[in-house]
Formats: structure tokens, C-alpha cells, sequence
């Protein structure tokens, strides 16, 4: 059987109040009544001893039996215990211990067999016990006295214990009513807690069978501070996160597919024109440059798509080896050349008087500078300047792309690491950053931006 949380823990609750309140009851209430009893005996023992001198005096004395009767009385008043002395008349089957005095009603002495006395005489030492009247328990001291060096006479002082049995035995009774209603409490507080808490955890399951099931926009309340309360907490983070991932995902997808279909359309009629015979040469010729274009487009968009999603799923696998990236960056840079013509810019190389050589994939580090001085050349005016830099600096490589273009907006500089992400009207696609920052953290490495009017630096550092 399987028991649910809160009445697992109200059982334990429980449990842990019987062991408690059994405890008292089987140990703590019976210690309670032997302490309370051996101190009487005690008490009487002390009494019997210490106070009991007058009465000895009497003992082989030829005093009146009233004089003896007077001094057992006082006794008695003294001590506040019934007192008795006993005489003691050694006989073939054993001592006879007649009473000579008794500070109660005589009516009442014969109900007392006093084997205290007994015990005390036979010993000839101070004996403490118990007997049972028919009033009930009572406590007994005796203490044998000698005359002439024989046992003559035992002082016995008695009371009765009744009223300590009867307080014990309320304790007892207490101890059973308190205890019952402690295992009232624990089982319904045990109960209560364990559902509360129960609820608060079904609540959290509850969402998250909601976010397994792509429902990101509940989020469960955060009714405290303890660990639930930060577990709700935890959780609602993540599912803002998810939801934010959600959205990327939608977005990128979305995104993807209008940039894959605005060339397709665009190729699509463009074709549809090529059909027409009566075109003449030349217009058939720009049509023909247009779809060249379009399917560059297209084959540069689907390149750099498939990508940025091999280095998000971190299936791009990087080639290590030993480069200089000096030379590296030089060719890459002779590359652009017939580009920098058209865009009437000068392009400017300061590379370090010695080599500069990295572990690290050459084909990869080459595609993050063509992505960043193709666009410190599509993104700036006709005749800007482009410095690319490469050193080495404590154990690191940086190669930086300058230009003195007009430089990123503030609002835009955030977001230009984005896919997708343009903020101008250059026909990019915006993936080219994105890319370009995705390989430098795959290589451990750092790309970062400074723009100012009149000056954009790129600069990609890496560990070597
Ligand atoms: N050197 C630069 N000068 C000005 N703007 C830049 C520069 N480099 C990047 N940008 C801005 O960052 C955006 C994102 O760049 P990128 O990811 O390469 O996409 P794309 O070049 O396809 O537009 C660009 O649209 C442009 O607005
Ligand atoms: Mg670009």
C-alpha cells in the first residue's frame, strides 16, 4: 500500500508523541510513586531515630504506663505519625512484640501486625517497610531499642501512604488524558501540515505538467520563503526561460523561412519573365545577372543557416592546428581586394614584426574576418577606412577589424550578435555576427564591439 505524504507524516507525528507519552507513563509516573515512598520511609526512619528519646528513657524504666502513654503521645503530635512501642518477650517460637503504647485509638491498633517490628527485633537494626491495612498502604519505621544489653522494646512510627498512591495515581491519569489529546493533535496537525504542504507540491506539479505540455504562461504563485517557496521560484525562472527560448525558436524559424522565401520568390519571377520570347538581348541579360544573384543569396543563406545551426546543436566539429595568423590574415584580406575597388576603400594592414603563430582552426578564424571586414565594408559609406590589426598579448591573439564609418547605432549595438539581426538597409541577412560570435566561443575565445560615430572596432580575441 502505498501511503500518501501527509499521512505518512501524521503517523510519524504519532508515533513519535506514543513513544513519548508512553515513556512517562511506564517510567516517569512509577519512579515517581518508589521516590515518593522511600522518601516517607525515610522520613519516618529519621523520625523514629532522632525523635524517639524520650520514649527510649522509658524503656526498663518503672514509669507509669500513663507517664510512657503521655511521652508516645508527644511523640506523635511532634512527628505528626502514628507512634508505638512495642515490647519485646522473647518466646520459644520466636519474639512476641506486644503493644505497650499507641499514640491512635487502641480500637484501631490491632488492624496493624507491624512486620517492621519483627524484621527489627530479629535484626537488631532499624527496619523500614510497607503493610497493608485494611485502610490501605501503610509506610513503617521501626527502631529496636536494647535495656541491659538486651533487645527490649521497638518504636514503630507509621502513616499512611494513601494519599501519595492517590497522587500518583492522578498523575497517572494525567499523563494518560494529556496524552491523548498530544495524539490527537499530532495525528490531525501531522495531517494538516503534510496536506499543506502536499498541496503546494501538487500545485508545482500541476505546472509542470503544464510547461511539459508547451504552456509556458503559468506561473505558480510564491506563497513563502521556505523550500517550496524557492522551488516555485526556481521554477517560474525557467519557465520564463523556456518560454523566452520558445519565442527565439519561433522567431528564428519564422525569420528563416521569409528570408529563404523573399529569393525564391524574387527567382520565381524573374524566371517567369525569362519565359517571355520576345526579350531582347540585353534585358534577357539583366534578367540572367538578377538570378545569378538571387541564387548566390540563396546558397550564401543556406550556407551560413546550416552553420549557425550546427554550432548551436555543437555538431560543428573545429580543426586544431598549427597556423600563423599573420599570413592568415593577410589572405584573407587579399581577398577583398577587387571588393575594396568597387567600394573605393582603402584597406590597411598592421600585423606584428614576428609571427604569430596559434593552435587553433584556420578555415574557421578565416570566416570570422571575411564576416567582419565584409561588413566594415557593406555597412559604411563609399571611401571609409578599414585598419586590420593582428597581435599577440599576454598569451592571447587579437585580430581587429577598424573602420571609420558612421558606426552602430546605440539602440542597435546590443542586439547586432543576434541572428537575423540588421539595422540597416544593406540586403544582409544578419546571420553573419551571430555566426562570427557563436566560432569564437566555440574556441574559447571573445569577439566584441566598440562603436563611436566615425569609428566601429571588432576585435576577436583568442587564446593561443
Ligand atoms: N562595421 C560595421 N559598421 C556599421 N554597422 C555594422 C558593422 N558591422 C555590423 N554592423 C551592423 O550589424 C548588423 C549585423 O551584422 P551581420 O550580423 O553581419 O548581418 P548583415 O551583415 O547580414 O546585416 C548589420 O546589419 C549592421 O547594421
Ligand atoms: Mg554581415
Amino acid at each position: 500500500m502505498r501511503l500518501s505524504l501527509s499521512n505518512r507524516l501524521a503517523l510519524v507525528f504519532s508515533a513519535i508523541t506514543l513513544l513519548a507519552v508512553g515513556g512517562l507513563y511506564l517510567y516517569v509516573a512509577p519512579g515517581l510513586q518508589t521516590r515518593l515512598l522511600s522518601e516517607k520511609l525515610h522520613q519516618l526512619a529519621t523520625a523514629a531515630k532522632a525523635d524517639s528519646a524520650p520514649i527510649v528513657d522509658t524503656v526498663g524504666a518503672t514509669d507509669l504506663a500513663s507517664v510512657v502513654s503521655a511521652r508516645v503521645e508527644r511523640a506523635a503530635l511532634m512527628s505528626g505519625d502514628r507512634v508505638t512501642l512495642l515490647s519485646v518477650n522473647e518466646a520459644p517460637g520466636g519474639a512476641q512484640l506486644p503493644p505497650v503504647a499507641d499514640s491512635s485509638n487502641p480500637a484501631a491498633t490491632g488492624e496493624l501486625s507491624f512486620p517492621v517490628a519483627y524484621r527489627a527485633a530479629a535484626n537488631g537494626q532499624p527496619a523500614t517497610g510497607m503493610e497493608s491495612a485494611k485502610s490501605g498502604e501503610v509506610a513503617e519505621a521501626a527502631s529496636p531499642v536494647s535495656f541491659a544489653g538486651h533487645l527490649a522494646a521497638v518504636i514503630v512510627y507509621s502513616a499512611p501512604v494513601s494519599d501519595v498512591l492517590h497522587s500518583v495515581a492522578i498523575v497517572h491519569h494525567e499523563i494518560l488524558v494529556a496524552g491523548a489529546v498530544a495524539l490527537l493533535l499530532a495525528l490531525v496537525g501531522g495531517y494538516l501540515t503534510a496536506n499543506a504542504v502536499a498541496q503546494r507540491v501538487k500545485r508545482l506539479e500541476r505546472a509542470a505538467e503544464e510547461v511539459a505540455a508547451g504552456n509556458f504562461n503559468h506561473p505558480i504563485a510564491v506563497d513563502s520563503t521556505d523550500e517550496l517557496g524557492q522551488l516555485a521560484v526556481a521554477f517560474n525562472a525557467m519557465q520564463r526561460q523556456l518560454a523566452q527560448l520558445e519565442l527565439a525558436r519561433k522567431k528564428f524559424i519564422a525569420t528563416a523561412s521569409h528570408e529563404l522565401r523573399t529569393p525564391i520568390f524574387s527567382l520565381g519571377g524573374f524566371v517567369e519573365l525569362l519565359e517571355d520570347e520576345d526579350l531582347d538581348l540585353e534585358t534577357r541579360q539583366r534578367f540572367l545577372e538578377q538570378v545569378k544573384q538571387q541564387v548566390e543569396r540563396l546558397r550564401k543563406l543556406s550556407v551560413d543557416l546550416l552553420d549557425l545551426s550546427r554550432l548551436e546543436s555543437g555538431s560543428l566539429e573545429l580543426r586544431e592546428e598549427e597556423v600563423d595568423l599573420g599570413e592568415l590574415t593577410r589572405s584573407v584580406s587579399g581577398e577583398f581586394e577587387p571588393t575594396l575597388h568597387q567600394h573605393d576603400s582603402h584597406l590597411e594592414l598592421r600585423l606584428a614584426a614576428r609571427r604569430i603563430d596559434a593552435q587553433c582552426d584556420p578555415v574557421r578564424i578565416a570566416q570570422i574576418m571575411r564576416i567582419l571586414i565584409d561588413n566594415a565594408l557593406t555597412h559604411t559609406p563609399a571611401g571609409t577606412r578599414i585598419v586590420v590589426t593582428a597581435a599577440r598579448n599576454d598569451g592571447r591573439v587579437r585580430l581587429a577589424v577598424r573602420d571609420d564609418g558612421e558606426g552602430i547605432d546605440r539602440d542597435a549595438l546590443p542586439r547586432i550578435f543576434e541572428p537575423f539581426f540588421t539595422a540597416d538597409d544593406a540586403q544582409g541577412s544578419g546571420l553573419g555576427l551571430a555566426i562570427a560570435s557563436e566560432l569564437a566561443d566555440r574556441m574559447s575565445g571573445r569577439l566584441s564591439v566598440n562603436s563611436a560615430p566615425g569609428e566601429t572596432v571588432f576585435t576577436l580575441e583568442i587564446p593561443a
